[in-house]
């Protein structure tokens, strides 16, 4: 196929793309998109996503049995499913993909962080503005809502919450209620059995059919309705290069299967690079290694942190977590500021329609480690590599808390999940790679080139203290403003 030429292109569908494609859109700029993915249309029957506990093929990309930190007894045939683990040396790292990137997977908690620990991570970007004016804009837009406190108290659905609660109240932890974007309203008619059941009846990770507003509900669906925006589905970018006037990029066309129907070239004026912290960390290191574009910084591929991520779970829970469970997670253990074990657990559900008697958390902690992307000649692959003892400390900080439940309640580390009860390996939640103000100046723009950005997770330096996704929203809502307003005006 011959090249074709675009203004601007944006690779990924993810909360960063989505916002800098939407912004652009409304000025009038043309917008493609390409998505390694699958498009997830919703549809009336209710049959998008298969559900967590009875998987199928489109639960997983391209491999053929489940993939889940526990309890992977399903195999199919591979195919292009929702969500993928991409697995290190030491970690095994989830990402969403499809149209919509890991909104389509995610719990949908929706954590602005607390300003003082913002300050100190990003200490070059305003604070003010951001707390003023993004925040709240990036709230909005993904229609982030909170539980009716009347409806959490009564409902069988968070038994599971209250009881974790109250044993972390015994214990002298404090909770808070943590806002999502699924739509609280409707899990209320779900309760009362008037709407299709979605996270009452075992949809998360996998995809939801109904309720969650992922971004192909809210940002994509907007920047469509400008009609200035394409999004390709199944087109996977394999190399990016820097050309005379802006960019080239080599893109497979795949199948269902995940093999190559047709290769193309594309090539633009403006280029985001958006795939996420692995995707777009992926892309530049290789770029760099291979000299496609020699002239990034040492930076790139640099100060790449799994936001502190350790799961954990206990067994033993006298009170019961009971046999229905809401998939949405609406509650968290915040120990935020403790001085010497700083974290911040959400109580996560674990849908099996039976009681299981077990408490499941995950938790996040500042976590200093960081780990590196670099580029293998020999096997034209790109690795991320964390040292062995990479979240020996933070299992510790998230270890005395559980300890601390399970000594004034009772319970035991759930050793049938997770080797010790414990796992620091799994990581949801990964952030840095092409780090603001490193690799790129305090907008995302790649330093060593014009008109090539980044705007997603790969811009937080390793950590947020909270759920990443409205920080990656808000951050990036700054930058294409400033993009916006200076880089298109002369071009
Ligand atoms: P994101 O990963 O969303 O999007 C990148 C997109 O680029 C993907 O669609 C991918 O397919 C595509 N892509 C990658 N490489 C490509 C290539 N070469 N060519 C074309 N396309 C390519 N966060 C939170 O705040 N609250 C929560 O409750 C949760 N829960 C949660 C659960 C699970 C299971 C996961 C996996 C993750 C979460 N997260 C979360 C994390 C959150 O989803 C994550 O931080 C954001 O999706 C990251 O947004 P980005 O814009 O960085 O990329």
């Amino acid at each position: 196929k011959e090249t074709e030429h675009h203004r601007v292109i944006v690779i990924g569908t993810g909360y960063g793309a989505a916002v800098a494609a939407l912004r652009m859109a409304e000025k009038g700029i043309k917008v493609l998109m390409l998505e390694m993915g699958m498009d997830w249309p919703a549809s009336k029957e209710h049959r998008t996503f298969s559900k967590l506990i009875f998987p199928d093929k489109r639960s997983t990309w391209l491999k053929s049995h489940s993939i889940l930190p526990f309890a992977n007894v399903f195999t199919f045939k591979k195919y292009t499913g929702v969500l993928d683990r991409i697995d290190t040396d030491q970690l095994k790292v989830y990402v969403g993909r499809g149209v919509g990137g890991g909104s389509l997977v995610n719990g949908g908690m929706a954590v602005v962080p607390k300003r003082a620990y913002f300050e100190s991570i990003m200490p070059e970007i305003n604070a003010a503005e951001m707390y003023d004016k993004y925040f709240p804009l990036a709230n909005r837009m993904l229609k982030v809502n909170s539980i009716s406190p009347r409806f959490f108290e009564t409902t069988p659905y968070y038994k599971f919450a209250r009881t974790a609660r109250d044993q972390a109240h015994k214990a002298g932890y404090k909770t808070v209620f943590v806002p999502n974007v699924y739509d609280f309203d409707y899990m209320e008619k779900e309760s009362r059995k008037e709407v299709y059941q979605s996270a009452l009846n075992g949809e998360v990770v996998y995809g939801n059919n109904a309720g969650k507003q992922s971004l192909d509900k809210t940002y994509l669906a907007a920047a469509m309705k400008t009609k200035n925006v394409e999004i390709r589905p199944l087109y996977s970018v394999r190399s990016i290069h820097s050309t005379k006037t802006g960019y080239k990029l080599e893109v497979d066309n795949i199948n269902t299967s995940g093999d190559t129907v047709f290769s193309q070239d594309f090539s633009c004026d403006f280029l985001f690079v958006c795939a996420g912290s692995m995707g777009t960390s992926e892309l530049m290191v290789k770029a760099k290694a291979t000299g496609t574009l020699p002239a990034l910084n040492q930076e790139v591929g640099e100060g790449w942190g799994n936001n502190g991520n350790v799961m954990a779970g206990r067994n033993f829970i006298k009170q019961g977590t009971g046999s229905k469970q809401s998939c949405i997670p609406t509650m968290a253990i915040d120990d935020w500021d403790n001085k010497e074990h700083p974290v911040f657990a959400e109580i996560s559900p674990m849908p099996m329609k039976m009681e299981t008697w077990t408490s499941l958390y995950l938790a996040i902690t500042k976590n200093p480690n960081r780990g590196k992307f670099s580029y293998n000649a020999l096997t034209n692959k790109v690795n991320l590599k964390v040292a062995e003892n990479f979240s020996t400390n933070a299992i510790a900080d998230v270890k005395q808390l559980m300890d601390k439940l399970n000594n004034e309640n009772g319970g035991t580390y759930a050793r049938l999940l997770f080797k010790h009860g414990i796992n620091g390996e799994i990581c949801y939640h990964p952030l840095g790679g092409c780090v603001i103000g490193r690799a790129t100046d305090l907008y995302g723009r790649f330093k060593g080139y014009e008109r090539l950005y980044t705007c997603d997770g790969s811009l937080l330096p390793g950590s947020t203290g909270v759920n990443p996704f409205v920080t990656i929203t808000a951050i990036a809502e700054r930058n294409i403003e400033k993009i916006i307003a200076e880089d298109f005006q002369n071009y």
